[in-house]
């Protein structure tokens, strides 16, 4: 249940993304946060998923002069080096899922992480951090019509299914992205400004 705070429990998210505000939506009701959504694009600079959620946030925050909140995630495979990383915007474009199945041919070891950041920033403080990780595997073909981006090649561990096959509300209850969020909707809760 959430606690009333000085502060109005509404929350600007940051991004372009209908799928994202989709599940910020779902999971912030739990926490009766509101969430606004503003698709203003920002700087992405060259980092690691800390590096640009903070730059982001605290672009946004004095661009719009409120606190908001910026999201950047990525899939991570343990063999590729952590490829794509940082890079998976570029990459889900480029070489796609066929592409990434090409690299993993023959490859033993599956292992593979979805990582999301949520950056808080507002005007005045410095940026806060929120990581959550999904582990699972990378499948070995493209499986599922729900989601999007990687969502057809990753079966999250405990599962015969890919993110691709699992429904929203599934996918939801565990991902990368619930667990940043809720991590964050947790911290907000106490939140009193600055
Ligand atoms: P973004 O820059 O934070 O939007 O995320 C980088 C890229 O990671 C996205 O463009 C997608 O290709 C990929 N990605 C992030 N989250 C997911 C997800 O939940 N499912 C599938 N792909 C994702």
């Amino acid at each position: 249940m959430a606690k009333s705070g000085y502060l109005s429990k509404r929350i600007t998210f940051i991004t372009g993304n209908q799928h994202k505000v989709k599940e910020a939506q779902g999971i912030f009701s739990h926490f009766q946060i509101e969430v606004e959504h503003v698709d203003l694009g920002y700087p992405e600079i060259q980092g690691d998923l800390d590096e640009v959620a903070r730059y982001g946030a605290l672009y946004a925050s004095k661009r719009l002069e409120k606190p908001v909140i910026v999201e950047d995630a990525g899939l991570f495979i343990r063999e590729l080096g952590w490829f794509p990383g940082t890079y998976s915007s570029y990459v889900q474009g480029t070489l796609k899922n066929k592409g990434i199945l090409k690299l993993m041919e023959d490859v033993q070891d599956r292992y593979a992480e979805f990582r999301s950041v949520i950056g808080f920033a507002t005007p005045k403080t410095e940026p806060e951090i929120f990581l959550g990780v999904v582990e699972g595997q990378i499948a070995h073909e493209e499986r599922g019509e729900y989601g999007f981006a990687y969502d057809p090649i990753f079966i999250p561990n405990g599962y015969d299914k890919t993110f691709g096959e699992l429904k929203r509300e599934i996918k939801n209850r565990f991902s990368h992205r619930r667990r940043s969020l809720e991590k964050f909707a947790l911290w907000f809760e106490d939140y009193r400004g600055d």
